[in-house]
């Protein structure tokens, strides 16, 4: 496996718009690969390729439900509502309050370039609209109510 250096806030890269991929070659599938490594060993929830450098519409999710893939996704319906904490493995050990719908339809291709519809809600419909910003280079932390705090895991204090 192969994994990627993932890009941190303030890297010029976070901040463009991705371009929709138009085939799936060899590349765009290693790419693919390298993201999920280097997704699950961050321990992250998700992962879009502008964050590795790479302006394609590409994200990699898993919620804890395996991997999810998807290529040039959009968001196709959006409704209710959720307010909870949010990260970003490119803002490493802060988090901060987010509202996002609680309930997210996403319509986008797999790797196989056929098309795919997922439907999400809390965590999953979060992941959806925190990725799909990446590619269109909107971070989160410019939706961010109150403060960004520091990440503090209960296993330290043990
Ligand atoms: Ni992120």
């Amino acid at each position: 496996m192969a994994l990627r250096t993932i890009r941190t806030e303030g890297d010029p890269v976070l901040y463009k718009k991705s371009r929709p991929v138009e085939e799936m070659t060899q590349r765009i599938r290693e790419l693919i690969v390298d993201m999920l490594d280097t997704m699950y060993d961050a321990m992250g929830v998700g992962l879009a390729a502008p964050q590795v450098g790479i302006l394609k519409r590409i994200v990699t999710i898993d919620v804890g439900d395996g991997p999810i893939v998807l290529i040039n996704p959009e968001i196709v319906e959006a409704s209710g509502e959720q307010t909870g904490d949010e990260g970003c493995l490119s803002v490493p050990g802060m988090s901060g309050q987010v509202t996002r719908p609680n309930h997210v339809k996403v319509k986008a291709l797999d790797i196989h370039m056929q098309e795919v519809e997922y439907e999400g809600e809390e965590l999953l419909a979060r992941a959806f609209c925190h990725e799909i910003d990446h590619l269109d280079g909107k971070m989160y932390t410019d939706l961010v109510e109150g403060e960004l705090h520091r990440v503090t895991y209960d296993d330290d204090e043990e």
